[in-house]
């Protein structure tokens, strides 16, 4: 287990490795899950509607999501009017993705006390918990052990959501609780969310348990990282840079000296 949490099953994909990014149409799936189930329950306030139009996420065409905001079922509270007067609207491109609930106590109330977490940065926050070692240096962990807490967070994600067992015989399980074998001390108190066929995709994807977990993690990682695929493409412009003033500087510096014996 990676730092006492419960031992995850590595997954592939399209963004792992130095030259992965995302699967746009992998994150499209994701969106169309947390919509559609995990909405009901949790928000997603650090991510904009517009924020889906952009480059590097699920890409819909702006459209399309104008719509989707239009009849997003959880209202903004805007205002004061001009009668002083707070009021509900639907949310503009502009407005961040809200959860069902007014605030923390309406939440907990609807779920026996628990607290449905906003899921805009979770892949990231559990990714790191489990894959601290990252932080010590990336280059100790090559091969099979190379593994970036981006990849770890997604791991968690389709196992904690494709986790949920009965109960072992000799386990406590406490009223309204769920035994889940991902979950730090396995009881959790979110319903299995998934079930097949659910959700039915556009494109032709199978709707599994699978499939729609792993969707919902990669949309969730990038929820997370929204400008993991931009910074990568950085990254190796910038190599490319260095490499060529590399070349410049060596061929330079033969000519300054050359006449030095
Ligand atoms: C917790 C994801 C659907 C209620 C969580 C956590 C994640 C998550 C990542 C945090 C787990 C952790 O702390 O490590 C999802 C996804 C969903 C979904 C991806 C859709 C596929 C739902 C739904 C409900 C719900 C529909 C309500 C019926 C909760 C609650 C918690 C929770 C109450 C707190 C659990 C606890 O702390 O014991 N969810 N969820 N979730 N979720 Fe969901």
């Amino acid at each position: 287990a990676e730092g006492g949490h419960p031992e995850i099953a590595r997954q592939s994909w399209a963004f792992s490795g130095f030259t992965g990014q995302f699967d746009r149409a992998q994150l499209q799936r994701g969106f169309q899950v947390y919509k559609e189930v995990c909405a009901a329950c949790h928000g997603l306030k650090r991510v904009a509607f517009r924020n889906l139009v952009q480059p590097g996420g699920p890409e819909f065409p702006e459209a399309s999501v104008k719509a989707l905001a239009a009849e997003w079922p959880n209202q903004i509270t805007d205002g004061p009017n001009d009668e002083g007067k707070m009021f509900e609207r639907p949310p503009l491109l502009s407005d961040t993705i809200h959860g069902p609930f007014k605030n923390d106590q309406e939440a907990r109330a609807a779920q026996n006390g628990a607290l449905p977490p906003d899921l805009s940065l979770i892949a990231r926050a559990r990714g790191i918990e489990r894959n601290p070692a990252w932080y010590v240096h990336p280059f100790l962990m090559l091969g099979d052990i190379f593994k970036s807490y981006q990849e770890a967070g997604a791991d968690y994600l389709v196992a904690l959501l494709t986790e949920y067992t009965d109960a072992p015989a000799s386990f406590q399980l406490a009223e309204g609780k769920y035994y889940n074998k991902a979950f730090a001390g396995h009881q959790i108190s979110m319903p299995p969310p998934l079930s097949e066929g659910v959700v039915t995709y556009q494109d032709g994807t199978p709707g599994t348990v699978e499939n729609y977990a792993h969707d919902v993690a990669a949309f969730l990682s990038w929820t997370a990282d929204p400008h993991f695929d931009q910074r990568k493409q950085i990254g190796w412009q910038v190599m490319l840079y260095l490499i060529i003033t590399t070349i410049l500087l060596y061929i330079g510096k033969k000519r300054i000296w050359a006449a030095i014996k």
